[in-house]
């Protein structure tokens, strides 16, 4: 899996730190990315040895490697609840959140949200004082221009994101593209969330804001659990 920030031991120790909340007979949200990955290999392991947990991927990728490492699967349709949802973050300022470097931003919150405690796992090049990471937006594709528009009268400047071999657009899971919207640094996050929530075409954006109960921030020597 492509890595991005801080060190492979970092997101490790933060992953592994979250997945010891994980209890027998719980449901949990399995998020996207190469920290997340880490933490569902750590589930994979939890399984492995007799613990009976069900895991709701929030992406494809997410979803093949559970499998690959034998966590069993339930669709978001076939659960009651989600104990706890364990996802990583692009940018983390005062709780507040920026995710969707993977795309996967509109499953990841539905799961993050209805999680009864929401888990973000991240190492120290994440954390920030405010919140200037574009924002990964996810648009329906007749409403790439419409929305780059309004982005731009919010402030903001659009860029569709390009497949890395730059052959084309990413396309999302729900079949969809991703505009990441520079707003520079953003100073309060609620009403922007608000207003890109807004915006016709809008699928989901990236602004996590309220949604994290604890932050597992993986060092070189341990692991920072903000609550
Ligand atoms: C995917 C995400 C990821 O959680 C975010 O991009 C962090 O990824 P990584 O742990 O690889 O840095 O939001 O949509």
């Amino acid at each position: 899996m492509k890595t991005t920030g801080g060190t492979d031991d970092q997101k490790r120790r933060a992953a592994e730190a979250a997945v010891e909340a994980v209890e027998d007979g719980m449901v949990v949200g399995l998020g996207t990315g190469s920290t997340a990955a880490f933490a569902i290999e750590a589930i994979g392991d939890l399984v492995a040895d007799g613990m009976d947990v069900r895991g709701v991927p929030t992406s494809f990728a997410s979803r093949e490697l559970a499998r690959d490492c034998g966590v069993p699967l339930a669709d978001l349709d076939e659960v009651d609840a989600i104990d706890l949802a364990i996802d990583g973050a692009d940018q983390v300022a005062d709780g507040a959140l920026v995710k969707g470097g993977g795309a996967a931003h509109a499953r990841e919150k539905i799961v993050d949200a209805f999680a009864d405690r929401f888990l973000v796992v991240a190492d120290p090049s994440k954390m920030a004082d405010e919140l200037s990471h574009p924002v990964p937006v996810e648009v329906l594709p007749d409403a790439r221009t419409t929305v780059a528009a309004a982005v731009s009268d919010l402030g903001g400047d659009a860029e569709l994101r390009l497949a890395e071999r730059k052959d084309g657009p990413v396309v999302t899971d729900n079949g969809n593209l991703v505009l990441d919207c520079d707003f520079g640094t953003i100073d309060d996050p609620g009403p922007l969330a608000a207003s890109l929530s807004s915006l016709p075409g809008v699928v989901e954006h990236g602004i996590f804001a309220g949604l994290a109960d604890v932050i597992y921030v993986g060092t070189d020597d341990g692991v920072d659990v903000i609550e």
